[in-house]
């Protein structure tokens, strides 16, 4: 079994699969030209979210058996071209939703309390008491978009804040909104405009890439707070810039970008937005899991067996 992996993923994982007798190679940061050049020796790859797994891949991947995704999103994989050759992708989706939860929840508390510009300003040696009023998160309403496993995560430690927790999700039952304590919200809109916060948890897909864009803007409440721990794009990010500077979004927490790696986003810019390079999951805890969980599936699919998440 040769297995080569293309993102870090913690040594746990690692000596996992080594321990099982698989030849494991990793290749962190390889270059698109040296992959396509050496995949065909290769009966599993694993990856995280910046490894494109696509057509152009599979045609030179002749032994591949397995892809592993080493965490949640799968959206850097085209699953219909392995689906036709018969290869197996398996992912980690409860590996770290604990970590993506609770980042999702420090963003909002850093964007919507200044921490980290008032953290940046005292280490300029200023020390200012007035520049920073926040707001509080008691009483409020979060409007979360998305009702899965970090969704409901997120929503049950908001409650815990004294927050009012609505959502919108329409593709689970009503059970699990009354389960989380959470108010359904039957259209996207009715969740917008009663939200004080908004934190999208739903994959990217063609139906959320935007689904907060300059619609939802218009309709918000004025001063709303705005997370994206889930996928760039899901918020349009010129619709956030604009929304920003026009004084409807309050402030941001964003976790993750269309384009990443990213250094030029005018999201950077902006005083009143914290942003992060895709953090979510990036916890001791949420790694070992992710690695281990991984190795597992990645080792069970070769060998023929059952794998959970496949
Ligand atoms: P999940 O599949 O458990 O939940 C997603 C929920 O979104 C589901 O309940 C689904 O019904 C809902 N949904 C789908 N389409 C929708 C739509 N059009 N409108 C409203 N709801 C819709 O997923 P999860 O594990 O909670 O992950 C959520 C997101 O977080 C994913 O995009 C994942 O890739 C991302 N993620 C990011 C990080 C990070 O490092 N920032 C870490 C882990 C996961
Ligand atoms: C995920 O979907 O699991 C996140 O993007 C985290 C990651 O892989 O780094």
């Amino acid at each position: 079994m040769k297995i080569l992996v293309t993102e870090k993923i913690a040594t746990k994982g690692i000596d996992a699969m080594l321990q099982s007798g698989a030849i494991v190679d990793e290749m962190v940061g390889i270059n698109r030209e040296h992959l396509l050049e050496i995949i065909a020796e290769y009966d599993a790859l694993v990856v995280r979210s910046v490894t494109k797994v696509d057509e152009e891949l599979y045609e030179r991947a002749g032994n591949l058996k397995v892809v592993g995704r080493a965490g949640n999103g799968i959206d850097n994989i085209e699953i219909e071209g392995a689906t036709k050759r018969g290869i197996i992708v398996v992912n980690t989706p409860d590996a770290n939703s604990v970590s993506a939860a609770e980042m999702s929840i420090g963003l909002l508390l850093a964007s919507c309390r200044n921490i980290t510009q008032a953290d940046a300003l005292l280490r300029s040696k200023v020390w200012d008491r007035k520049g920073f009023k926040g707001i509080e998160l008691n009483g409020k309403t979060v409007g979360i978009v998305g009702l899965g496993r970090i969704g409901s995560l997120v929503a049950t430690r908001l409650q815990a804040f004294g927050m009012k927790t609505i959502a919108y999700d329409p593709y689970i039952t009503d059970e699990r909104f009354k389960k989380f304590g959470v108010e359904k919200k039957e259209i996207l809109e009715d969740l917008v405009r009663e939200s004080d916060f908004i934190t999208l948890h739903t994959p990217k897909t063609e139906e959320t890439f935007g689904m907060i864009g300059e619609e939802a803007f218009r309709i918000a409440k004025k001063g709303i707070v705005v997370v994206n721990c889930a996928r760039g794009g899901i918020v349009d990010e010129d619709a956030l810039v604009k929304a920003i500077e026009d004084g409807t979004v309050a402030y941001a927490g964003i976790d993750v970008l269309v384009q990443e790696p990213n250094t030029t986003s005018p999201l950077l810019e902006l005083k009143n937005v914290v942003n992060t390079p895709h953090l979510g999951a990036d916890t001791v805890e949420a790694q070992d899991n992710v690695g281990i969980t991984i190795a597992e599936e990645v080792i069970s699919a070769l060998r023929g067996e059952m794998v959970p998440n496949a």
